[in-house]
């Protein structure tokens, strides 16, 4: 059996921060040798020199499509980059073709997860059949077979009726539905945030409204039912308030936010480059700062990237035609530690263990870093630059907003199930 050991680095995690070795056998760990002055020792050694190690992170949002786009991304290229930005863990959103409505399908997606073997693949299932918002998809079978997250990411469900119904149907079943929160009569034909921006560019407007009104709905039926929900890709300022006082009121919700919306603005359409355009768009500076308070003050649970592969013919069509969406996996820690003025607990709390309690997954991802532990973990170094190079990433598409610009933080090594699949920000894979 081959003894795994990560030496000189500090570990940080739910528990706090402290120096230590962390040795890792059979897929758990079986020492961490905290402020002792001789180095663990084993069969083949991390280095982690000047590195932070932590639990490894849980992305609740991702579209890695396949099946059905493998043109633009597959669940292996996909899991890749999750495990170059230290990911071990990831929901595939549903919107593969076919969608993710039956067993059939998720465990398809499963089984190319653990056939790449680079993080767990989670299938996220949907919340009603093909994502069409009219009638409920299988839960119980979906449940049956491991499924623990369900949306219609994508759609919004625009029926507030059969919203209800799918919460109360949700119930008995301790899933958790994820509402993509737009209502779609406000955003017909939408490409950008609606503000002075959009106006000035003549580009048609996506409502702030559009979002807080579904989230108000949401919330609303959160409170009837007392069935928990999570919401994702919060993009504006009402929506944190919203969810805000949900929370002083002792709701059962949570909420994630993408690194794009708490670092780009609307502006950034003035080049009319579709690689901007994201589904809820980018918003404002003070939409901003509302997202860093509500991260910061724990309105917000978790940083999820909505890691979406477009192929690069896709997205050199017009603004009205290209699609919307932006890769996130290998640039969302860097983003996080560069852009947010947080503790790095703070950060590790919103990209681990936060995260993977939403999924369900809390028994074996963003646990401690204590003997006896699952080994998912991620080796980071925080003051590392570099430079996003788009042609560098492991993603089979290539649209990052990110082109070109330096950051701070890069993923050195990660350990899923015991085994290194990143060693030295290079996938072994
Ligand atoms: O920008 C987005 N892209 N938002 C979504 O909700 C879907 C996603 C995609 O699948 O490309």
């Amino acid at each position: 059996m081959t003894r795994l050991v990560i030496t000189g680095g500090t570990i940080i995690d739910q528990r706090g921060e402290r120096r230590g070795d962390v040795a890792v056998e059979d897929g758990r760990i079986v020492e961490v040798g905290v402020d002792t002055t001789a180095a663990l020792t084993g069969d083949r050694t991390l280095d982690a020199t000047g590195c932070i190690v932590s639990p490894g992170f849980v992305d609740l949002h991702v579209h890695l499509r396949e099946p059905g786009k493998e043109e633009a991304e597959t669940i292996e290229t996909g899991s890749r980059a999750a495990a170059l930005g230290g990911f071990t863990a990831v929901v595939a959103m549903p919107n593969t073709d076919p969608a993710q409505d039956s067993v059939a399908v998720v465990e398809f997606v499963r089984q190319q997860g653990e056939r790449a073997g680079l993080c767990e693949v989670l299938p996220s299932g949907c919340i009603t059949v093909g994502r069409n918002g009219d009638h409920l998809a299988p839960y119980g079978e979906l449940s049956a077979a491991g499924v623990h997250l369900f949306t219609d990411d994508g759609n919004g469900v625009q029926d507030a009726q059969l919203m209800r119904r799918a919460l109360e149907y949700a119930k008995p079943l301790g899933i958790v539905l994820a509402q993509h929160c737009e209502v779609s009569s406000l955003t017909k034909g939408a490409v950008m945030h609606e503000g002075s921006c959009c106006s000035r560019l003549g580009l048609p407007g996506w409502p702030a409204l559009a979002e807080e009104l579904m989230l108000f709905r949401d919330i609303e039926l959160v409170r009837l039912t007392g069935v928990p929900m999570h919401f994702l890709h919060l993009s504006t300022a009402r929506s944190v308030e919203l969810v805000r006082q949900a929370k002083a009121e002792g709701l059962p919700v949570t909420a994630e936010a993408t690194p794009h919306h708490f670092t780009l603005t609307d502006e950034m359409l003035e080049s009319y480059d579709a690689v901007y355009k994201v589904n809820p768009p980018l918003r404002t500076s003070d939409d901003i700062a509302a997202l860093k308070a509500g991260l910061a003050d724990g309105t917000i649970d978790a940083i999820a990237t909505d890691h979406a592969p477009h192929a690069p013919h896709t997205k050199e069509a017009p603004l009205d035609q290209a699609p919307p969406g932006m890769l996130g996996l290998e640039t969302a820690l860097a983003l996080a530690v560069t852009e947010l003025d947080l503790p790095m607990q703070r950060v590790l709390a919103l990209l681990s263990w936060n995260p993977a309690a939403i999924a369900g997954v809390a028994d074996r991802h963003g646990r401690p870093l204590e003997a006896g532990e699952p080994a998912n973990l991620c080796v980071f170094d925080p003051t590392a630059e570099w430079t996003v190079v788009p042609a560098n990433l492991a993603s089979k598409s290539r649209n990052t907003p990110y082109a070109g610009r330096t950051l701070r933080g890069k993923v050195r090594h990660t350990v899923f199930a015991g085994d290194a699949v990143v060693e030295g920000g290079v996938a072994l894979r």
